[in-house]
């Protein structure tokens, strides 16, 4: 009796496990710890591999940054692996910071940022761009030669390489700061070999609005259109825009290989309009389709899991697509089916009805008439998040109270109004008719989960189903840990 016990305890202390109701069940999260960005989004040998940055030693402090990392082969059952990288080189003693994978002849080509602090010296941090490859999937090993990019003019914020290929070059994109730091820009790189790299162009620049910092640049080709996708730090509010501590949004335009000039077509939008979505990082899957996944968090939060041994975890998986009028909409990707449980409720529903989420979790579809305002609440014990259509004003409100509770943005239905709702323990990601509009925000609710229909507010039809356990919460890092 006693010696089960004490097993059971070793195990609760290291994992951030099952006993935790903030602990998410179909999201990638850390087994204990800290996790940020997505890093190293890749297929190798068929199979998704997802690392991240992580701190082993604390849930409460990002810490100096390790590469976590996790497999799949669906994008919903996640198996975790063994650290990837340990800060323990000179180049970047500071933390592994973001990065990317590139997958060339049967190899794993990681490119990331070496952090070197400097305490008490301005700058106080240097960034150098380094290379790791793995040939198994699972050891990676530190290029001898690194760093690839010094940067010496660039500094001190030169980040987050994301990399990929096109004919027979290789081009990274880099997130940076100049003039003083005052504005952020995304600078392009190529090289003929992986190794050796230029600076090639000005992808794109702040003049002031788009703030001081571009973190985590992608750059991608899709529907014909190019896209940059990037982590703006710096925008000021303006109405309901932009009203986190920093934005993930994007630039769509058209792009020339041949002078490596990105022609922007369209205004910056943000990606999601909830609380908490940083750090996107996008990789293609099989069939072609662009698969975006993104840090399910945001910076300078102080949320209540981190009492629970881990902090930070990944959004769905989502495909995006571009819309004739320049946007991304963004839906789950299909294998999302896997996850899902048992259908526990199906029908007309009245507006004041009340169905309880099994487990905290599960799949929330309504439908209701496209001219009429529409509300309804995910409430536990410690209060509720209010998702809400106002058809005369023509927009989606999320509120989950509390100070700076409210997101807000424009939207209409193009037929009936249709929402997906993905709750799982702590999080809600709300996807609006085709997904052209989308929210991800933390909540921690205590008590049963409960999906109720505000007054008049009828569904046509409203689903729900559960939803599985799919990441193994068994720990692969026991023995580092
Ligand atoms: C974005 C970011 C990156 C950096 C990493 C450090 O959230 O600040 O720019 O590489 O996190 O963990």
């Amino acid at each position: 009796m006693l010696l089960s016990f004490s097993i059971f305890a070793f195990v609760f202390l290291r994992n951030a496990n099952a006993e935790n109701n903030f602990y998410p069940r179909y999201h990638l999260a850390p087994e204990h710890g800290w996790m940020n960005d997505p890093n190293g989004f890749c297929i190798f040998n068929n199979e998704y591999h997802l690392f991240y940055q992580y701190n082993p030693n604390s849930s409460y402090v990002p810490g100096i940054a390790h590469w976590g990392h996790a497999v799949s082969k669906d994008l919903f059952h996640w198996k975790h692996l063994p650290i990837a990288m340990y800060p323990d080189q000179w180049y970047d003693e500071g933390g592994v910071f973001s990065g990317s994978a590139l997958v060339d002849n049967s190899t794993m080509y990681l490119y990331y940022t070496g952090n070197v602090n400097h305490p008490n010296e301005t700058p106080n941090h240097n960034q150098y761009q380094a290379m790791a490859m793995s040939t198994d999937g699972i050891n990676v090993v530190k290029y001898d030669n690194n760093p690839i990019i010094n940067g010496t003019q660039l500094q001190p914020d030169l980040r987050d390489p994301k990399v990929w290929k096109h004919g027979d070059k290789y081009y990274m994109v880099l997130g940076n700061s100049f003039n003083d730091g005052k504005l952020g820009r995304a600078l392009l790189y190529t090289s003929p070999d992986k190794i050796n790299w230029e600076k090639a162009s000005v992808l794109a620049e702040s003049d002031g609005f788009l703030g001081y910092m571009f973190e985590c640049p992608d750059f991608f080709e899709i529907d014909g259109y190019f896209v940059l996708l990037f982590s703006p730090q710096g925008i000021k509010p303006r109405g309901d825009k932009y009203r986190n501590l920093y934005q993930t949004g994007y630039l769509i335009g058209t792009f020339d290989y041949e002078t490596n000039n990105f022609t922007v077509l369209s205004k910056f939008q943000e990606f999601d309009h909830g609380h908490d979505l940083y750090a996107t990082q996008s990789e293609v899957d099989e069939n072609g389709n662009r698969i975006v996944i993104a840090w399910f968090d945001m910076w300078d939060q102080n949320y209540p899991e981190n009492a629970q041994g881990f902090t930070g975890q990944m959004t769905i998986p989502r495909v995006i697509s571009v819309t004739n009028d320049l946007r991304l909409k963004q839906t789950p990707v299909q294998s999302i089916s896997l996850a899902r449980g048992r259908n526990t409720y199906s029908g007309r529903t009245k507006g004041g009805a009340v169905v309880v989420l099994e487990d905290n979790v599960g799949e929330v579809v309504v439908k209701a008439p496209r001219y009429r305002d529409f509300a309804l609440f995910i409430e536990s014990d410690s209060g509720s998040v209010k998702l809400s259509y106002d058809f005369k004003k023509g927009r989606v409100t999320l509120d989950r109270g509390g100070n700076d509770g409210v997101r807000r943005t424009s939207w209409r239905p193009q037929g009936k109004l249709v929402w997906k709702i993905y709750i799982d323990s702590s999080s809600i990601e709300l996807f609006c008719g085709e997904g052209e509009v989308t929210f991800s925000s933390r909540f921690f609710p205590t008590g049963s989960v409960r999906v109720r229909l505000a007054p008049h507010s009828d569904a046509e039809e409203m689903i729900v189903n559960g939803m599985k356990r799919t990441v193994d919460i068994t720990s692969a890092n026991e023995t580092t840990g």
